[in-house]
């Protein structure tokens, strides 16, 4: 057998084998998926915008009086009015100084770390941050340090004990696979402690949380005290690319050294117009966000009361914790044939053993919609014998699936503290699991929760003068004759 065969049969054998499904007609709550009219829930269309007849309009408009491309990247001819106008209504909407457009949220995500981050220094990672984030920092040549989901506690003692040149902490403002959210005011204050840049990506938070949807930022009060907020124009805001907010100056630096902004097209006007029209509906209508919040509770409760672990939130993000990959699998295809759509996520997406439906509650669903797709979902597990109340619970405990996904030659996000000094390397990173051997300092000290220390003494903070020392200032000089150099 070829290589890619065997990778092909190794997936299949794993319950990781993909496809794609076919939807006709637009991202509504109801679509034909290959043929069978099915309840869509597993969209990130939340507030219903990327089918609202004045953001197609304001994408047609534009495609009659821009044309459909940009032609080139922003650096080049590809800075469009309409890209300005977009940019400086997110600002706005962001409460920042300035924006910069780039081409999707995982460009802007690979494109921020890249620039913030190089070899020599050091990024704090929440563990089930998003493979674009992953990647990024896999791309940026820092060294990684990845830290518990959420965990501030464990945030505090990486700091302690890691740190070369400058440092930055990642983190998605609400996670997209449990919809949970970051601790953004302690995780800002850790920062601030450090001296430490902190970037945060809202995807799934605009739109759908803090006053008038503008983010999990916003919610915690956090205006403009984070270095960089990523954001994407192709969830709540139902079109397609994505933003970095902060100060002038990051911006311009941005504009300077974001690989990933610098050597791809701009965006094209029917997706920056779209966008502009989004904004323009949530700034008209907020009523939407709570529509969406209160479709989450109905959502929730109705699975509640089909026996499924749902956690007390009113996030539009609800996972179905199954388990194991082919028994999502199941449950996913037995659902639909049944009339609703949430597709099965499985490994590297989520950790092994965890994999699951996520379900994703839009503005637009009636509740009706939502209790039915609840009984429909109880109905089907109990049918294949997965009962809803032994699925597992949110937050997931980690798990170890490196080795299982390394064997069908796919890296693994989750599991692992990566801690890589060496540059990226095609040849181990591209393919393989790039978990290099921990340092001593890290294996040799496991980290405690201080719940479980008792009475022990808690790891001291690093004194502010090993922080300065640490934490070298950003040096553009540096940064350079650094590039020049390569
Ligand atoms: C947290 C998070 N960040 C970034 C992205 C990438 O955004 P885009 O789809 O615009 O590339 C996603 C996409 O799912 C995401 O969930």
């Amino acid at each position: 057998m070829h290589e890619i065969e065997e990778r092909l049969a190794e997936l299949e054998r794993l319950g990781l084998s993909r496809r794609l499904r076919l939807v006709s007609g637009p991202q509504g709550p109801t679509v034909l998926l290959e043929g069978r009219p099915v309840l869509l829930l597993c969209s990130n269309n939340y507030l219903g915008l990327a089918d609202h007849p004045r953001v197609r309009e304001a994408a047609a408009a534009a495609a009659m009086r821009w044309g459909v491309g940009a032609g080139s990247s922003r650096l080049v001819s590809g800075t469009m009015t309409i890209h300005g106008r977009l940019e400086e209504r997110l600002a706005e909407f962001e409460g920042s100084e300035a924006c910069v457009l780039f081409g999707s949220g995982y460009l802007a995500n690979i494109g921020v770390i890249g620039a913030l981050a190089g070899g020599g220094d050091t990024i704090f990672s929440d563990e089930l941050n998003h493979a674009s984030i992953v990647d990024g920092c896999r791309l940026s040549r820092a060294e990684v340090v990845v830290y518990r989901h959420r965990d501030v506690e464990h945030l505090d003692w990486c700091f302690a004990r890691h740190g070369r040149g400058r440092r930055l902490i990642v983190t998605d403002s609400v996670f997209s696979m449990d919809g949970d959210v970051a601790p953004l005011a302690e995780i800002a204050a850790l920062a601030d402690c450090y001296g430490a840049r902190l970037m945060v990506d809202e995807a799934h938070a605009t739109g759908s949380l803090g006053p008038g949807g503008r983010g999990a930022v916003a919610e915690a009060g956090l205006d403009g005290e984070i270095d960089v907020v990523v954001g994407t124009l192709g969830k709540a805001l139902g079109s397609y690319g994505a933003y970095a907010c902060a100060s002038t100056e990051m911006v311009r630096y941005l504009l300077n050294t974001a690989r990933s902004l610098i050597f791809s097209t701009a965006p094209p006007p029917p997706a920056v117009a779209g966008a502009l029209a989004a904004l323009d509906l949530l700034r008209e209508r907020p009523h939407r966000v709570e529509r969406l919040r209160s479709n989450a509770r109905v959502l929730r409760r109705a699975l509640a009361a089909e026996g499924f672990p749902v956690t007390d939130s009113e996030m539009q993000i609800v996972p179905l914790i199954v388990g194991e990959e082919n028994a999502a699998m199941r449950l996913c295809q037995e659902a639909i044939e049944h009339g609703v759509f949430a597709q099965a996520i499985r490994p590297p997406t989520v950790p092994g053993g965890t994999s699951r439906l996520r379900l994703t509650v839009m503005a637009s669903h009636t509740h009706s919609e939502l209790e039915l797709a609840a009984g429909v979902f109880g109905a089907a597990a109990r049918r294949l014998g997965l009962a809803p109340e032994a699925m597992i619970a949110p937050p997931v405990e980690r798990q170890e699936s490196a080795a299982q996904l390394q064997a069908a030659g796919m890296s693994s996000d989750y599991g692992v503290e990566y801690f890589s000094s060496a540059p990226f390397d095609l040849e181990r990173d591209g393919d393989l699991p790039e978990v290099a051997a921990a340092p001593a300092s890290w294996s040799q000290e496991p980290f405690v929760p201080e719940r479980e220390r008792g009475a022990a003494e808690p790891d001291a903070a690093p004194a502010g003068t090993a922080a300065a020392r640490l934490n070298a200032p950003f040096d553009l000089e540096r940064e350079l004759s650094g590039a020049r150099a390569a």
